[in-house]
This record gives structure tokens, C-alpha cells and sequence, in this order.
């Protein structure tokens, strides 16, 4: 199974956007593009990202209705993107529409994977404001196989979940982890960490980092520093 960094591309224009992916010379890692990315610029910045050589993650989230979601899906799997995620609360029906509507006419499409909850969600919050009185793990666990009852590829996790998915849903079903930092590196506002090496040992298929290396002082050198934690590569 293919495992990668994915480096998160939160900027808020395509300058921004190009004058950070310029620096990248002599490798074309996989970016994330976020909704601030998308919203400012439009489908085109993930064309011209495209051919660039990199490989995409657009992370857009989708949860609506299934028909809703099901013909948005079609319009993003025309933008040929390889990965793309939409909210497991939307329920299977919609994971299903999600499917359906990404798989073009020859039968293959983008990988699809879904959040479960997001970290930004605790037990406290999940319980007084959306009332599910559960524990959170029990929730992710749930949530990771309706995705995989519905066709899906993965969830989005925090890496501290990885390995629940996994016994779960089995070692093949992906799962694709945020809330990385280096072990001497800066936290900022994320709360539940992992270092690239431990994400590696958890089991996180897809770590995607953002600020450890877009806020670094040398991006390519920290992009080269977590291929090498996690994937143990030299590039
Ligand atoms: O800068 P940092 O490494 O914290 O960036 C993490 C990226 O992953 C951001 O784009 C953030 O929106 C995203 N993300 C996250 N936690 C989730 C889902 C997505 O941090 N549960």
C-alpha cells in the first residue's frame, strides 16, 4: 500500500500557493488543497497545481443531501484530483451517492476517505452540543465502518486513532492523519500530536503536515525530514 506525506497547502492565494510549491525543485510532493485555497481561487488553482506534476488531496468535506453530494463528486472527479473526503455523519446513503457520483464512466476514480470526527471535536462537545452520548472512540470505530460499509477507501484521524481504524476496519482500510509535529518542533494550536516517526509505527497510511513545513525556515529540507521520518527514505 502507497504511504506519503502529504503536505498541507493552506494559503489563501495562488501566489502564495506557487511562490511556496516553486522551491520544490527536484520533487513533487503530494499537496492538500483546503477549503481557503479552493474558495479563493476556484477549481482552477487544483488544474494548474495538477500540471505541475503533483498528486492532490482537496479537501472540501462534502455533507449534504446524497443526490447533493453524488453530482458534486462527479464535477470533482473531472478535475481529476486523487483524493477527496466528505463527513461520515452524512450517513451511509450519502457515502454511497459519494461513490457513485466519483466513479467515472471507465470505472476508476479518486480515492475517497471520510472524517469520522474532527479532532477540533471533543467528548464534551460531542455530547452537550451535538448529544451523542458515547465515548469518542466508540464513535470513530462506528463511523470508520459505515465509511467502509458505504465503499470507501479510509477516514481522516487523528494518529492516535490510527491503529482503533485499523483493528476495525482491517489494515488495508486507510487512514490519513493531521496533528503531525516534529519532536523539537513548534505545536501551535493542535492538541493531539504525533511525531512522522511515531505516525509510521501507529500505522497512519498518509500523514498530512502543514505548518512544520510550511512555516519553516528551509520548506524542503522539513519536507525531506518527514519522508525520512515516516517513511524511512532518503530523497
Ligand atoms: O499546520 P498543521 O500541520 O496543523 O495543518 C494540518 C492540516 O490538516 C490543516 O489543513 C488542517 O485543516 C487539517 N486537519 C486537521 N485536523 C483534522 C482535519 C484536518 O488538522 N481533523
Amino acid at each position: 500500500m502507497a504511504k506519503d506525506v502529504i503536505i498541507a497547502c493552506d494559503f489563501s492565494s495562488k501566489e502564495d500557493t506557487f511562490s511556496f510549491l516553486d522551491k520544490f525543485t527536484d520533487v513533487k510532493p503530494f499537496v492538500k488543497i483546503g477549503m481557503e485555497l479552493f474558495y479563493a481561487e476556484g477549481p482552477e488553482i487544483v488544474r494548474e497545481i495538477k500540471k505541475r506534476g503533483h498528486r492532490i488531496f482537496l479537501d472540501l468535506k462534502l455533507c449534504d443531501i446524497p443526490n447533493t453530494v453524488k453530482k458534486a463528486m462527479s464535477v470533482l472527479s473531472g478535475l481529476d484530483v486523487d483524493m477527496c473526503n466528505v463527513h461520515a455523519s452524512g450517513t451511509i446513503a450519502m457515502m454511497e451517492a459519494a461513490v457513485e457520483g466519483l466513479t467515472r464512466p471507465d470505472g476508476t476514480r479518486p480515492l475517497l476517505i471520510a472524517v469520522t470526527q474532527l479532532t477540533s471535536t471533543s467528548e464534551e462537545r460531542m455530547r452537550n452540543d451535538l448529544l451523542i452520548d458515547r465515548p469518542i472512540n466508540v464513535v470513530v470505530a462506528h463511523y470508520a465502518k459505515n465509511a467502509e460499509t458505504a465503499g470507501l477507501d479510509g477516514v481522516v484521524c487523528s494518529p492516535l486513532e490510527a491503529s482503533l481504524v485499523k483493528e476495525n476496519c482491517g489494515k488495508d482500510f486507510l487512514t490519513v492523519t493531521p496533528g503531525i509535529r516534529f519532536a523539537d518542533g513548534e505545536i501551535g494550536d493542535q492538541v493531539r500530536i504525533t511525531t512522522p516517526e511515531k505516525a509510521r509505527e501507529i500505522g497512519s497510511d498518509y500523514i498530512v503536515v502543514g505548518r512544520p513545513i510550511t512555516a519553516a525556515e528551509n520548506p524542503v529540507e522539513a519536507y525531506k525530514r518527514c519522508v525520512k521520518e515516516f517513511l524511512l527514505k532518503e530523497i
